[in-house]
């Protein structure tokens, strides 16, 4: 099984790294990809859940892990 990873990008997105499938609360499937999927963390896409760009310059998101 191929493993999935998912990056969490300084004042952007998720990027899920892997093959994946993305479902909505219905378990409609909204996307799959073999390679990687950016999942919008920002909230200011325009194509929720996916990123579209709209971070840049828009959003203070670095994250750091707990000590
Ligand atoms: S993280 Fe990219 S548009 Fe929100």
């Amino acid at each position: 099984m191929a493993e999935v990873t998912v990056n969490i990008r300084d004042d952007g997105p998720l990027l899920v790294q892997g093959p994946c499938v993305l479902k909505d609360q219905a378990g409609n499937t909204v996307r799959e990809s073999d390679n990687m999927v950016a999942l919008c963390r920002c909230g200011l896409s325009n194509t929720k859940p996916m990123c579209d760009g709209s971070h840049t310059d828009n959003f203070d998101g670095t994250l750091n892990p707990p000590d």
